[in-house]
């Protein structure tokens, strides 16, 4: 899906050979402010390499409408933007953005249950808490129909039992529907357990490592 030939950005990260794989999981690993959002950010396009080059099914990826770009490979960022409004207006904003017919409420209540997230369609999204709202940022990440999905530690201010049930429904849904992820993640345990491929970044090289 994904082809890394000798890129670098800036002085932060280096990616020398790397393939991220069509409909499976790969896991990003790497300590705290190793460059893992980074990564994530050349696969949307959201930054560009300084050199060399990224392929998306074998097309270089400046080559690509970002936009276009953007809607095939949806990124749920590690700081969601919440908009204002209800838990609904926040399920429904990125089905708005595309102009796609809204699903009825029973839809979006059963994906509010898939993230676990306890809250009415109607509670004001200012009442809820910050592992609340990454939550519903994953549900309308997941409401919406794209190849491959992005997701930049989804879990990290959950509990550790809320994490692990919200990894564990994530990957059974992509698994189900037969797309990519690339999860950040810096629990080895987690990348271990869910993933076929994982990357891991030492010393500002990213590199595949045996699962
Ligand atoms: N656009 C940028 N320009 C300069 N430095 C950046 C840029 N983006 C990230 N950095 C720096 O790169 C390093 C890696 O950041 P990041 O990718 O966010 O790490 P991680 O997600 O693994 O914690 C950090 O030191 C950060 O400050
Ligand atoms: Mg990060």
């Amino acid at each position: 899906m994904f082809r890394f030939d000798s890129v670098t950005f800036l002085d932060i990260l280096r990616v020398p050979s790397l393939t991220i794989e069509s409909g499976r999981i790969t896991s990003l690993l790497g300590a705290s402010g190793s460059g893992k959002t980074t990564l994530l950010r050349m696969l949307n396009k959201m930054v560009s390499p300084t050199l060399g080059e990224i392929f998306y099914k074998d097309r270089p990826l400046r080559e690509i409408d970002s936009v276009l770009h953007r809607r095939e490979v949806l990124m749920l960022s590690q700081t969601p933007v919440m908009f204002e409004g209800s838990v609904r207006d926040n399920l429904l904003a990125g089905l708005r953005f595309r102009k796609e017919v809204y699903p009825e409420d029973a839809v979006l209540s059963a994906m509010l249950e898939r993230v676990r997230l306890d809250k009415p369609l109607s509670e004001p999204v200012e009442k809820l808490s910050g592992g609340e709202k990454q939550r519903l940022a994953l549900g309308r990440v997941l409401l919406l129909d794209a190849p491959v999905y992005l997701m930049d530690e989804p879990s990290s201010s959950l509990d550790e039992d809320t994490a692990t049930a919200v990894i564990d429904r994530i990957t059974a849904c992509v698994r189900e529907k037969n797309k990519t992820l690339v999860l950040v993640t810096h629990s080895g345990a987690v990348a271990n357990k869910y993933s076929d491929d994982i990357v891991e970044i030492r010393n500002k090289v990213a590199e595949r490592r045996g699962v």
